[in-house]
């Protein structure tokens, strides 16, 4: 399983990833501290698209099949070159489906492509032919969390789960500025704030 983003949700998803059977995981992140992290909490391998070929990559660790299953945690504001700002400007798009399109290019043929990153524009270019030929799956939307909470607070009970390896920074509620800045502008190696009333 391949999973794009290692914030809080991409974390996340690497543990669902594992509970539920994964043979293998794979982070995807330009952070190398998120990355870092991924590798400590969860025993993931990982990639960094500023130094590799994430696509290639991956079809080379899977047998040049692709990942079963490709998670899209980054959403509509990956980061950016400038040409990148640029074409979004002409289309008239918001943000960049960037990192969707390397799910779909990465995941095997008959694969399923989950989309967990929030996505609020149309996109020109967006890859039918792709999605069509390789017969993929697209599951995607807000997490209903109501209708899995039950089960959730059960894996954490049960010790199968671990949350709060993931945080990084515990503030008071006077510093809630700072912990969404930090957050923000990843600056001090920051993944998860914790705010305590
Ligand atoms: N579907 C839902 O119910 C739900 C719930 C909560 C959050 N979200 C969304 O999930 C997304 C992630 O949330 P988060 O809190 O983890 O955010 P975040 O900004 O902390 O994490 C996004 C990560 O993506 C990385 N990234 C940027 N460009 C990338 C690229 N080209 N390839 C791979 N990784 C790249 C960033 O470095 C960052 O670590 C957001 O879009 C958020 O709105 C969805």
């Amino acid at each position: 399983m391949a999973i794009f983003g290692s914030g809080p949700v991409g974390l996340m998803a690497q543990k669902a990833a594992w509970i539920n059977g994964a043979s293998r995981v794979i982070a995807i992140d330009p952070l190398n501290y998120r990355l870092e992290k991924a590798r400590k909490v969860n025993n993931v391998d990982t990639l960094n698209p500023d130094e590799v070929d994430v696509v290639e990559a991956i079809r080379e660790m899977t047998g040049g099949r692709g990942a079963d299953v490709c998670v899209d945690c980054v959403g509509f504001e990956p980061e950016r070159t400038i040409i990148d700002k640029a074409k979004a400007l002409i289309n008239f798009e918001v943000g960049s489906m960037k990192v969707l399109d390397m799910a779909f290019k990465a995941v095997r043929r008959s694969g399923t492509v989950t989309i967990m990153g929030v996505y609020g524009s149309t996109y020109d270019n967006f890859p039918m032919h792709r999605i069509f030929d390789k017969g993929l799956t697209i599951r995607q939307g807000q997490a209903p969390v109501l209708n899995y909470i039950d089960h959730l607070i059960d894996l954490v009970k049960e010790e199968k789960v671990v949350l709060d390896d993931i945080i990084t920074h515990t503030l008071p509620l006077s510093e809630v500025a700072h912990g969404y800045e930090i957050f923000d502008k990843k600056e001090e190696d920051c993944v998860k704030v914790v705010l305590k009333p």
